[in-house]
């Protein structure tokens, strides 16, 4: 049995710098990646089978379609045909929330796969594989701090990150990427920063953050609370949304801020983590 964490993913910033002509976005962005995320194990079975458990299993199943079968199906023709699997996925991130969740899922799924066959996380087929499961599929598959620019699958590894307390925050409300990135003003706010990660974080900014607040209005009053905690470094949204974080000057003031979220809004999702 092999045993992947599909970690969570924060978008440290995200520079949108314009639109291209097959219609994805070409941005700059700095990922970073959190110690917690949803579990998936993987064995042999008699028949190929995907099973979900956790808190937002029932969100995925209704929503059909699964990138943890797509992963499995593009790994299949990439690299040959293996024998049927069971496939478990623990889902604890919140569907559709700029967190990478559903890409994280593909990735894992990759990485697991990979790892039963002794295929090198370097292999070009299993970056492509990558690529062609999502713009953010290929920083999930490395799962480490990197800028990224093209679609998001151009990935330049920057170390300085880990240990950061960081929270995450969600309201419980979907947004769309593609709606998100539809209602993008158009304007090139300009480059990321170089330099050390953290002071890119603190320089850059989110442009998808105006056009999600419009179609999410419970993002204005998730980054508003998050702000009012004491200790807190950087406030932001991360992705397409509606997930946002802060990230903290030590791991004390991320636990108080934590229990206070959650005392006060019972109904969000809060995940109390730190950086990798
Ligand atoms: O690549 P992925 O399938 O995750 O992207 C979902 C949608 O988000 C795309 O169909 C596109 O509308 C938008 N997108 C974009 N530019 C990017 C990444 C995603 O416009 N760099």
């Amino acid at each position: 049995m092999i045993h992947e964490v599909a970690r969570a993913k924060l978008n440290l910033a995200l520079h949108v710098r314009h639109r291209r002509s097959d219609g994805y976005h070409e941005l700059e962005t700095l990922f970073a990646f959190v110690r917690d995320g949803d579990g998936l194990t993987v064995e042999s079975a008699e028949a190929d089978r995907i099973g979900i458990t956790g808190p937002f299993a029932a969100t995925l199943q209704a929503e059909g379609d699964n990138l943890v079968t797509r992963a499995r199906d593009v790994y299949r023709a990439a690299f040959g045909t293996f024998g049927p699997c069971a496939i478990l996925l623990d889902k604890r991130l919140p569907v559709a929330s700029g967190i990478g969740g559903g890409s994280a899922d593909a990735a894992a799924t990759l990485r697991a796969l990979a790892r039963r066959d002794n295929v090198s996380l370097d292999h070009p087929q299993l970056k492509a594989s990558a690529q062609a499961l999502g713009s953010d599929v290929p920083a999930c598959l490395l799962s480490r701090s990197a800028i990224g620019s093209g679609r998001g699958e151009t990935l330049a590894p920057i170390e300085g990150l880990a240990g950061v307390p960081a929270l995450l925050v969600n309201p419980g409300v979907e947004v769309s990427t593609a709606t998100v990135f539809g209602r993008w003003d158009g304007e090139d706010r300009g480059p990321i920063g170089t330099g050390d990660p953290l002071g890119i974080a603190l320089a850059g900014r989110n442009d998808l953050e105006a056009p999600a607040r419009s179609l999410a209005p419970a993002i204005d009053r998730v980054l508003a609370v998050l702000a009012e905690q004491a200790g807190t470094r950087l406030v932001r949204m991360s992705g397409s949304g509606a997930t946002c974080f802060a990230l903290f000057e030590d791991a004390a003031a991320c636990t108080t801020a934590a229990a206070a979220i959650r005392q006060a809004h019972a109904d969000w999702w809060c995940l109390e983590t730190a950086l990798v």
